[in-house]
Order: structure tokens, then sequence, then C-alpha cells
């Protein structure tokens, strides 16, 4: 297997979303590894329709993917680049500093968000995607308030390097190196990594749904990325989409 390129980044001073222009240029055929970084977004796009809120001073960027993988292997690069994300933060955060992933695929420090990951993809061919859209969001400078949990940026946790630039190029080498693991290993070491350090992994969560809402305990995340809840009644459940609380 051929390693991926290494990225090529585009930087802009305002879109309205990194993801939507990275969406474009990918369906026009743009190299893998084309990196699309904004410093500010007019119209972020969080998960499930929600608004990300994008003032200048922390980090907007979404790397173009071109993996040889069907849309629900596809999908895994989410968790890569939440890992990949976590990895670089340890390195940036004075040593012991509580970094946690949160599932589906946030960052958390202190118990608090400071990253998040929007994946996007085109339709498949033949069980195969073209492209994949991996847009992260990470707090830096400022730590939005207005946002359903309680949110932290790299300034206010005494990181060692607040530069964008910096921090994006240590991000990059971090998403590059996890993702060569990924299409050599598969999922399995990312799947360890990233539920070493789970926030709640044991503990009792509520899961909300759409249209409901349940509680369980949080026993594992499988090979697909779903949420293993075992309910009251003794029985497990596998949560695909939706929100954790703790
Ligand atoms: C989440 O809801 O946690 C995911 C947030 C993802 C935000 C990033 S910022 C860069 C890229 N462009 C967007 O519009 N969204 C993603």
């Amino acid at each position: 297997m051929t390693a991926p390129p290494p990225f090529s980044v585009i930087e802009h001073e305002t879109l309205d979303s990194t993801n939507d222009e990275a969406c474009r240029l990918a369906s026009d055929g743009v190299a893998e590894g084309t990196v699309v970084w904004a410093h500010r977004q007019k119209a972020g796009r969080g998960r499930r329709g929600r608004r990300w809120q994008s003032p200048e001073g922390n980090l907007y960027f979404s790397a173009i993917l071109r993996p040889a993988a069907s849309p629900a292997v596809a999908a895994q690069l989410s968790l890569v680049a939440a890992v990949a994300m976590a990895d670089t933060l340890a390195e940036l955060l004075p040593e012991g500093a509580p970094v946690e992933q949160k599932w589906p695929n946030d960052v958390l420090v202190d118990g608090k968000k400071i990253a998040g990951i929007l994946l996007e993809s085109s339709g498949a061919v033949a069980d195969r995607v073209d492209w994949v859209v991996v847009g992260c969001g990470l707090n830096i400078a400022v730590a939005p308030d207005e946002t359903t949990l309680p949110a932290t940026c790299l300034a206010e946790e005494g990181a060692t390097s607040v530069d964008r630039k910096a921090v994006l190029m240590a991000l990059l080498d971090s998403l590059q190196r996890r993702r060569r693991e990924w299409d050599t290993a598969g999922i399995a070491p990312v799947r360890t990594a990233w539920l070493s350090r789970a926030r709640g992994l044991g503990h009792e969560i509520t899961v909300r749904l759409p249209t409901h809402e349940f509680k369980g305990q949080f026993l594992d995340m499988d090979d697909s990325g779903a949420l293993i809840v075992r309910l009251p009644d003794g029985s497990e459940k596998s949560v695909t989409a939706g929100d954790v609380f703790l």
C-alpha cells in the first residue's frame, strides 16, 4: 500500500466553513492531503446541524483524504482524527494534563470541550468513497460561550505553544502518523488509544437520540466506532449516532 502524501495547506483569512470549501475542492478533484485552513469562519458547522462558533484566535481546518475504503470503513477516520487531536494536545499541554476522548469524537481537557471533528464524505462508487473531508476545530485562544458543553482552550490550560500555525503543523503530523497506522494496522490501535483516554468508561451515562434519551453503563466502543451501553435490564445496546452526557 502506498503511503498517503504529506499535507499541503491553503490558508484563508475568512471562509463560511472550511468543510464547505474542502468538500467543493474534493469534488473538483484536488489531491489527497490538501488542507483548507481559515483564521475565522462565518458559518462554522458542528455535528448534528449545530453551529461551531469560529472567532479569530482558534484553529479551523479541513483535510481532504482519499482512502481506498467503503463508507463504513472511511467513517473510522473521525476516530483517527480525534485520537490524533488528543495525541497532539497531550504533547502541547503540561505533563499529566487530563486530555480525554468523549464519544463520538470530542476531545476534552479537564472535563471541558476543547476540540471537535466533523467528517463528511462523497457518495460511494462500487462501495468505495471518492473523498473524505476531516474538519477539525480546536480552541486555542478563546473558549466560546453558548456551547452545549462547557468549553476550554489551550491558552486557559497552560499550553506550551498557542501559535496557530505551529499547532496546525503539529496536528497534521499526528494525523499523518495515525492515518498511516490505520492504513497498515486497521482501527485496532486507534480504538485502544481512544479507550485508554475515554471519559466515563464503566460509568453511568445518558445517551440522547433525536427522539428520546436513555441511561446505561458505558461498557465499550467497538471496532466500527459504535458505543456499547449496558441497559438497566442487563441487555447491551450499540449506539451509532447521538450525544452522550456523563
Ligand atoms: C462538533 O460539533 O464537535 C464538530 C465541530 C467541527 C468544527 C470544524 S471547524 C473546521 C471545520 N469547518 C466546519 O464548518 N466545521 C469543522
